[in-house]
């Protein structure tokens, strides 16, 4: 009897060797257990060998919305994908896009990541790929389309609030410990949007024309280091065209650059909609097809899934002998890897949905990357003590910023309001009084999400600047919210901004108030920098980004001093767009090619991007690049270099920071590089290394930061490789780029 039982139990292990002996010549019919004990790469080929033809097409482009197919036959389940970059897209139905109407699919909405960004805290990074790596688990989500790391090429671009900033090396620190704390629980990242995808309006017809320059030393490093340091499982292919063929399929930057330079084993996958050529997917670089709008089938049908190009046509085009299966079977490895990796992954842990945890990271990352821009006076913080009435003023007090602006937008299980922060901060000590100010965007649904806020308000924008300007007198302060919402060309994917300035006639609300009451405080809230004219005149002003669930605490703590801010620009803030060289060459948005529905937009700014830019022209931006202020003080002095000279770019710089003022804070010491002598031209001075160093009142520390060959390389377009020209360098270290104190030379032999 014994035997018998033992028997069973070991039978179909018996039939699996045996079919995998003779070669995958395996009965299809009948359901086989793959082993799970050996590693990944065995168990890819043992699953690749016993797959059939139609098994290979069907695991390579999408069955529905946001999932493809598994291999039923070898336990391989559906794989399943979702946005967004700081929280888990509620569900739509199966091949809509309107919501399904779950309940259990609220989620948290975490800060966008220029907010993120402006931490300049990697530590926070890791933190943020793990709370929603555990958002994505519990919702059975094996791959987050998400983080998006494109450069801030323009304030205009729809979609900086999503991304990571204008500089390369920031991008790059921030973006890999994001993976790699998402990808440890078992969830794949798929960064996005591989690349050049830096504006919106355009986004399906744009063909990037960039030097080899520019392409390497600023729109792919942070795609390079989530690939070489962070291992992502995932890229997704832009929708823009480089050297005219789409990015969900192009031979330069996906075989060549991607999988062949970078060593990217993952799986590509196109944006939704922007696989648009059989020949080219199949050779192209393309792993996986999602969102394909087919035989003009937008919203899809039942059998839209089967039209696409990687789908029953390639399998056609097999059959008929036009293609062999070498490109579909290195396809298949790298889907059979992901499936590995993630939803046959013996290791995945449970994760967590709305966790206190996930609302105690959303607000610290909040709190760490408010940015203090100005503060004469010391207007901030809000000295509670002394205070008996607070007007709150503007539509962004009160408008939820969680719903809208794109694949990004959320069902947030809460969002904290600034005004509701604020009430509940000062709850009975201070009176918070509030006055709309302006009316913006009176919307609140996204793909049948709502906010379910009436903000409708007939009033006209000079009444609603009288009962503003009229609360503000004797108020002990006023405090603004305003800036942009996300809403189509304020903010949102889709479209690029079409002014720098800001909208809903606030500019004259802001200086109308500024003048009512000395104590006015300006927060923007915003993904993108935008112009004030009115700067000189309002005492106080606060960054406060896109920042999710927990909005209102965050920025109620930093202005009444809970927290000392210590968030710093991830991107320079120009007084104009003539600041900005992709303006000021009249390099943006570009030139449409006659009669091919393509715009070829050139990058004639070449590497000048943001700071680089504002240096070689001396702009003098309203705000620098790495500028945020401080409740305290600090000093940073005694630069020193642990060598004169150096053989391979290794080298250290020690400083002292001391925090001279009275009370605890964060400062992000910065250290940039200048190529004193070099046979091309380059950037005044390029950010090649920071840390965030917490201190209490009167606390001195040294900090050390390292670089390398790299840090001091440019791109050698005849070499097409990195570079390092022996001769001087100069190491300028402080902390904001336009406040950089210390300066020691060096030489690379
Ligand atoms: C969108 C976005 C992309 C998103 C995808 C799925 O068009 O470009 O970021 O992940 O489609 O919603």
């Amino acid at each position: 009897m014994k035997v018998k039982k033992y028997l069973w139990a070991v039978l179909p292990l018996a039939l699996t060797l045996a079919g995998c002996k003779s070669g995958g010549a395996e009965d299809t019919t009948k359901p086989v257990y793959l082993d799970t004990t050996k590693d990944i790469e065995e168990r890819v080929e043992d699953a690749l060998q016993r797959m059939t033809l139609t098994e290979k097409i069907n695991v390579i482009h999408a069955q529905s919305k946001f999932s493809s197919a598994g291999v039923k036959r070898l336990g391989l389940p559906d794989f399943w994908t979702d946005d967004g970059p700081h929280g888990v897209r509620p569900d739509v139905l199966w091949d809509e896009w309107e919501q399904a109407g779950q309940t259990n699919d609220s989620c948290v909405a975490f800060p966008a990541l220029t907010c993120l960004a402006a931490t300049w805290n990697p530590d926070l990074s890791r933190l943020y790929g793990h709370s929603l790596g555990e958002e994505a688990l519990y919702r059975n989500k094996n791959m987050i389309l998400g983080p998006g790391v494109n450069i801030y090429r323009t304030p205009l671009g729809g979609r900086n609030f999503e991304y990571l900033g204008e500089d390369p090396y920031l991008s790059s620190r921030m973006v890999v410990p994001y993976v790699q704390g998402m990808q440890a629980l078992g969830v794949a990242s798929c960064v996005k949007h591989y690349c050049l995808n830096n504006d919106e309006e355009y986004r399906h017809q744009v063909n990037v024309i960039v030097s080899d320059r520019a392409l390497h030393e600023i729109y792919l490093p942070a795609f390079e280091a989530a690939v070489k340091e962070g291992h992502a499982w995932g890229i997704m292919g832009a929708y823009n065209l480089y050297k005219d063929q789409h990015n969900c399929h192009n031979q330069y930057t996906l075989n060549q650059i991607l999988k062949t330079d970078w060593g990217f084993d993952g799986v590509v996958v196109s944006d939704w909609g922007g696989t648009h050529d059989l020949d080219q997917a199949v050779k192209n670089g393309l792993d996986m097809e999602f969102g394909t709008w087919t035989d003009g089938l937008t919203m899809g049908a039942t059998n839209a899934y089967e039209n696409y190009y990687l789908s029953r046509q390639y399998e056609r085009a097999i059959n008929e002998g036009q293609y062999g299966t070498e490109e579909l079977d290195d396809k298949v490895r790298r889907v059979l890897r992901l499936f590995f990796r993630t939803n046959m992954n013996k290791e995945r842990p449970y994760g967590a949905l709305c966790s206190d945890a996930h609302y105690e990271a959303a607000q610290q990352i909040a709190q760490e990357g408010i940015v203090l821009l100005r503060n004469e006076g010391n207007v901030l913080p809000i000295d509670i003590s002394n205070a008996k009435r607070i007007l709150v003023v503007g539509e962004n007090a009160i408008k939820m910023m969680t719903v809208g602006g794109g694949s990004s937008s959320l069902k947030a299980q809460h969002e904290i309001s600034p005004l509701q922060g604020l009430q509940d901060r000062l709850g009975g000590s201070v009176e918070v009084d509030y006055a709309r100010g302006y009316v913006g965007d009176v919307g609140g649904n996204y793909n049948g999400v709502t906010t379910g806020q009436d903000l409708n308000d007939s009033r006209s924008p000079e009444e609603l600047i009288a009962e503003a300007v009229e609360k503000a007198a004797g108020a002990d302060y006023v405090v603004i919210f305003g800036g942009l919402n996300k809403s189509d060309y304020q903010d949102c994917e889709g479209h690029d901004r079409k002014t720098m300035d800001l909208p809903y006639n606030q500019d004259d609300l802001i200086v109308a108030l500024a003048q009512a009451n000395p104590k006015t405080i300006y927060v923007n809230i915003s993904g993108n920098a935008v112009t004030m004219p009115w700067k000189d005149q309002v005492p106080a002003i606060v960054q406060g980004w896109f920042i999710g669930s927990e909005a209102g605490r965050a920025l109620a703590s930093v202005l009444v001093g809970d927290v000392n801010p210590s968030g710093k620009l991830p991107f320079t803030w120009p007084k104009s767009l003539q600041e900005v060289g992709a303006h000021a060459l009249d390099a943006f948005p570009g030139v449409w090619r006659e009669g091919t529905g393509i715009i070829d937009e050139e990058y004639k700014e070449g590497i000048y991007v943001g700071y680089r830019w504002a240096d070689k022209n001396q702009t003098n931006p309203t705000f620098a690049f790495g500028h945020g202020l401080s409740y305290t003080t600090f000093e940073i002095n005694n630069l020193r270099a642990d060598k004169k000279a150096t053989t391979d770019g290794n080298i250290s710089f020690t400083v002292n920071v001391t925090n001279t003022g009275d009370r605890e804070g964060s400062e992000v010491v910065q250290l940039y590089i200048s190529d004193v002598e070099c046979s091309v031209e380059r950037p005044v001075k390029e950010l090649k290394a920071f840390q965030k160093v917490k201190l209490a009142a009167g606390e001195s520390r040294d900090v050390t930061l390292s670089i390398n060959g790299r840090a001091l390389s440019f791109w050698d377009e005849e070499s097409n490789d990195w570079k390092a020209e022996a001769g001087e360098f100069k190491a300028l270290v402080g902390n904001a780029s336009d406040n950089l104190p210390c300066e020691v030379s060096f030489t690379l032999k």
